[in-house]
C-alpha cells in the first residue's frame, strides 16, 4: 500500500504513462504535485508537457491519453473526480468528498492516523550526535542530536529499522597527548575512576594541547604513547577507558534530558578493520605513496596550486586518519549491519570530507548499487549578534547550562501565569517547552542555513515555534474538555464535510502522511514543522468559522472528528520531531 496519496499517484500515473507510451518510458517522472491553486483541484500531473517533443503529439493529446491509461477501476473513481484537462495538457485531479469522509473516519480510529509503514523495511543507519571524549559536546553536536534524532523518529515512524549510531571520537592522537600529560601532572586520573571532573578534563585537554603544540620532546613521548594504545598496552588502555568513561557520563546527561536514544560505538571500535581498508585499496591499485604517506589521489580536489589532492589514509608513522576510520565504518555498515541507507549528520564544515570519503569508496567499488550513502548537512549555530555562538567571555557554551536555562526561563513564564498550580505541574510544563523550544528553534529551520539562537524567539508564544504549536494542541483539547467529549465513543460515519474551512482542514489533515515522505526521502524536519505550523492555522481558521460544541447535533459529531484528528496530528507529529505535548499549561 502506497503511504500517501502524492506516492499513490506517482504509482498509477507511472504505470498509465508506460502503458500509453511503451516501455522505454519506465523511468519517466510522472511529475505529480499538489495544486498551487485550489481552483486547479488538489493534485496536478504535469508530465504531459515534457512529452509532447519526445512523442510529437500535442500536449493535450498526451494528456488525454495518459488519462485513457489510467486503470480506472474503483480504487481511483472512490478518490478523484474524473480528471480533467486544463491549459497545456495538465491534467487535474479532485478529491472527491466522500472520500474525505471516509479517510477522516480511518484516521479517527488509529493511532497512527492510518498512514500505512513502508513496504519494503529497509535497514537504515543514522549516525549523529557523535562528540568527541575530552571535549565537551558543543552547540554543532546539540544541532546533529536534534535533527539526527528526528530523522531517526521519521524513518523509525514509517517502519524502516534504523540503527543510530554515536560515532564517538574516541581514539587518536589526542590521547597520547592527554594520557602523557596526566601522568606528569595529575596520574591519579589514570589510575583511579572519577578522579577528575569533566569541566577539569576539558582544562586538562586544552593544557595538554598547548604543551603537544610548543614542546618537542613531549610530542614525541606522546606519539609513543597513542602506539602503546594502540598496540594494546594494558595502562595506556586502563588509562583511555577511564577518560571514556568520564566524558560518556557527562554526555549521557544531555542525552537523558533530551531523551535521545543512542548506541555508541566509537571510532575506537573499528581500529582492527584498519589494516584491511588499506590492504583493499592497494589491490584496487588506487594507492599511492606521497613522501612516505599512503593516499588516494581525489579527482575534482585541488590544493592551492591546482595540484590533485590527497586523501592520506596511513601516515609516515603509521598512524591512521579521521578519513581511513570512516572508511572502514563505512566498509562494516554495510557487510556487517546490512544497512542499505547510510546517512551522516554533521555540519557542513564536513561536507568535503564525506566527498572525499565517499569518492574514494565508490572508485574501489566498494558501494553496491543498492546503497545509498549521504552526508546531512546543517549550519552553523549563530549568537544573537549574528557571530559564532559564544559565552561573553568567548568560550563555547556548555550544552548543560544552555538548556537550564531554556527551562528556568520556561518556568519563569508558567509562575507568572499559573501562579497556583503545582509545583510538579509547573516543571512539568517548563521542562516540555524549554526543551521543545530548543528542538523546534532548531528543526524548524532549513537546517543547511545557519541559525540565531536566540532563547527570545524560540520562547516567544507567536510564530513558528515550540510555545505556539503546543497552545495550538492545549486549545483543542480544551474543546473536548469544555463539551466533555468521550472521543472514543463519535460515531465516525457520522462524518460530513460541508463547509469550506472544514474542507480545507481535512484535506491539510490528509496530507500529513505526504510530510512525513518528504521529509524522509529529502531529510528537512522542517518541512514536518512547516506542515504543522500550518495545519494550527487552518485549524484556527475553521475553529472561527465554524461552531463546534454550539453546533447542530449532525455537524457537531463531525466537526468534533476533525478537532479531534487535528489534536492527534499535531501530537504525533510533535512527537517525530522528539517533542512532548502537554493536555494543559
Ligand atoms: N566526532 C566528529 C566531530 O565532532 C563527528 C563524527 C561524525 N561521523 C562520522 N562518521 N565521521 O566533528
Amino acid at each position: 500500500m502506497p503511504t500517501s496519496i502524492l506516492s499513490d499517484l506517482k504509482i498509477r500515473f507511472s504505470k498509465a504513462i508506460i502503458a500509453a507510451f511503451g516501455d522505454e518510458y519506465a523511468n519517466y517522472d510522472p511529475a505529480i504535485a499538489p495544486s498551487k491553486d485550489a481552483k486547479f483541484g488538489d493534485y496536478q500531473c504535469n508530465a504531459a508537457l515534457g512529452l509532447t517533443k519526445r512523442l510529437k503529439q500535442k500536449p493535450q493529446d498526451v494528456a488525454a491519453q495518459i488519462i485513457a491509461n489510467l486503470i480506472s477501476d474503483n480504487s481511483i473513481n472512490d478518490i478523484f473526480e474524473p480528471p480533467t484537462i486544463a491549459g497545456a495538457g495538465f491534467i487535474n485531479l479532485k478529491l472527491k468528498l466522500s472520500y474525505l469522509e471516509s479517510q477522516l473516519a480511518k484516521m479517527q480510529k488509529s493511532d497512527r492516523l492510518a498512514i500505512a509503514t513502508v513496504e519494503n523495511s529497509d535497514r537504515i543507519i543514522v549516525d549523529f550526535s557523535s562528540p568527541n571524549i575530552a571535549k565537551e559536546m558543543h552547540v554543532g553536536h546539540l544541532r546533529s542530536t536534534i535533527i539526527g534524532d528526528s530523522i531517526a523518529r521519521i524513518l523509525e515512524f514509517q517502519g524502516h529499522q534504523v540503527l543510530r549510531l554515536n560515532h564517538v571520537g574516541d581514539w587518536g592522537t589526542q590521547f597520547g597527548m592527554l594520557i602523557t600529560y596526566l601522568r606528569e601532572v595529575y596520574p591519579d586520573a589514570l589510575t583511579k575512576a572519577n578522579a577528575i571532573a569533566i569541566g577539569d578534563l576539558v582544562e586538562l585537554y586544552r593544557a595538554a594541547k598547548k604543551r603537544f603544540d610548543e614542546d618537542a620532546d613531549f610530542k614525541e613521548i606522546s606519539r609513543a604513547a597513542v602506539v602503546e594504545l594502540q598496540a594494546g598496552g594494558a595502562e595506556a588502555k586502563l588509562a583511555w577507558q577511564l577518560l571514556c568513561e568520564q566524558s560518556r557520563r557527562e554526555f549521557q546527561k544531555i542525552y537523558d534530558t533530551l531523551e535521545i536514544q543512542l548506541e555508541e560505538r566509537g571510532e575506537s571500535f573499528y581500529n582492527t578493520f584498519l589494516p584491511d581498508v588499506i590492504t583493499d585499496l592497494r589491490a584496487t591499485g588506487l594507492l599511492q605513496e606521497d613522501q612516505g604517506a599512503l593516499c588516494v589521489f581525489l579527482e575534482g580536489f585541488s590544493n592551492k596550486d591546482g595540484q590533485p589532492l590527497p586523501l592520506i589514509v596511513q601516515k609516515t608513522d603509521g598512524g591512521y586518519n579521521y578519513a581511513t576510520t570512516d572508511l572502514a565504518a563505512l566498509r562494516y555498515r554495510m557487510s556487517a549491519d546490512k544497512a542499505t541507507r547510510i546517512l551522516y549528520v554533521t555540519d557542513i564544515g564536513q561536507a568535503g570530507h564525506f566527498a572525499q570519503v565517499f569518492q574514494v569508496a565508490n572508485r574501489a567499488n566498494w558501494i553496491p548499487e543498492n546503497v545509498q550513502v549521504t552526508h546531512v548537512p546543517f549550519g552553523l549555530v549563530m549568537g544573537d549578534d549574528g557571530k559564532k555562538f559564544k559565552t561573553r567571555s568567548g568560550d563555547t557554551v556548555p550544552l548543560k547550562s544552555l538548556l537550564e536555562e531554556a527551562i528556568a526561563r520556561a518556568r519563569t513564564d508558567i509562575e507568572s501565569r499559573n501562579p497556583e498550580e503545582s509545583d510538579e505541574f509547573k516543571q512539568n510544563v517548563a521542562e516540555a517547552v524549554g526543551l521543545g523550544a530548543v528542538k523546534y528553534a532548531d528543526l524548524s529551520q532549513n537546517r543547511t542555513s545557519n541559525y540565531i539562537f536566540s532563547f527570545d524567539k524560540m520562547l516567544a508564544l507567536q510564530g513558528n515555534t515550540a510555545p505556539y504549536m503546543l497552545y495550538a494542541y492545549v486549545r483543542v483539547k480544551g474543546i473536548g474538555r469544555k463539551g466533555d467529549i468521550d472521543f472514543a465513543s463519535l460515531d465516525i460515519d457520522a462524518v460530513r464535510l460541508t463547509t469550506e474551512p472544514e474542507i480545507v482542514l481535512a484535506k491539510h489533515l490528509l496530507q500529513f502522511a505526504e510530510a512525513i515522505e518528504a521529509v524522509a526521502e529529502e531529510l528537512f524536519p522542517n518541512r514536518l514543522c512547516q506542515y504543522l505550523f500550518e495545519l494550527s492555522q487552518k485549524f484556527n481558521q475553521f475553529f472561527e468559522q465554524c461552531p463546534v460544541l454550539q453546533a447542530e447535533e449532525s455537524e457537531r459529531v463531525s466537526r468534533l472528528i476533525l478537532c479531534d484528528i487535528t489534536a492527534k496530528t499535531l501530537k504525533l507529529g510533535l512527537n517525530l520531531l522528539g517533542i512532548h505535548v502537554l493536555e494543559r499549561m
